[in-house]
């Protein structure tokens, strides 16, 4: 029986095949999806450039901090980030989940992920062997190897 399940996305492809996994673990083993986003705090991030498609977008994406997590991040209104917008529309059809949205300013992500889980109580951490990043070469991205190492519960690696 899990209680919440802790799925970073990064926008990528490998970041919602953990997501859709996910989905199946709830089903299967009860559990709320947290469904986390870590954007850089500054406008022109790489994360602003995958995403912003124009100037008027990336004015709407500078949101208003509203709380501060446990680290010092900043964690603010999804509702404008367009990587919560697409897991969002893909989780559309499964109606009975429990799903929270949220989106972390942070300069590290895998920091973040790590203390988000911390505060969470997360039980698991679902996410992608690889993300945003170009070196299509490499099994596992920097952001997975510091989450593997340093997160307390377990993690779950998603090709
Ligand atoms: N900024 C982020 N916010 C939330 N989750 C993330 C973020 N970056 C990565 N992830 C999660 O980590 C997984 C692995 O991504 P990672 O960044 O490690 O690989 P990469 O982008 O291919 O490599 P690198 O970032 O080292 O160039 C993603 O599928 C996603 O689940
Ligand atoms: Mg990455």
């Amino acid at each position: 029986m899990l209680k919440t399940i802790l799925v970073p996305v990064d926008g990528s492809e490998k970041g919602f095949n953990a997501l859709k996994y996910a989905v199946g673990l709830s089903k299967d083993c009860g559990g709320k999806i947290v469904v986390s986003t870590v954007s850089l705090p500054y406008a022109f991030s790489e994360a602003a450039k995958e995403y912003v498609s124009n100037i008027s977008d990336l004015v709407t994406t500078q949101i208003p901090p509203k709380t501060k997590s446990k680290s010092g991040d900043l964690i603010t209104d999804f509702s404008k980030d367009r990587v919560l917008m697409t897991a969002k529309k893909k989780l559309a059809r499964n109606k009975d989940l429990v799903v929270e949205y949220r989106q972390i300013i942070g300069d590290d992500p895998a920091k973040a992920i790590v203390d988000q889980a911390e505060a969470i109580k997360a039980d698991i951490i679902v996410m992608g062997n690889r993300g945003m990043g170009q070196f299509a070469e490499i099994l596992l991205g920097s952001v997975g190897n510091k989450v593997i190492s340093f997160a307390k519960c377990p993690v779950v690696i998603v090709k």
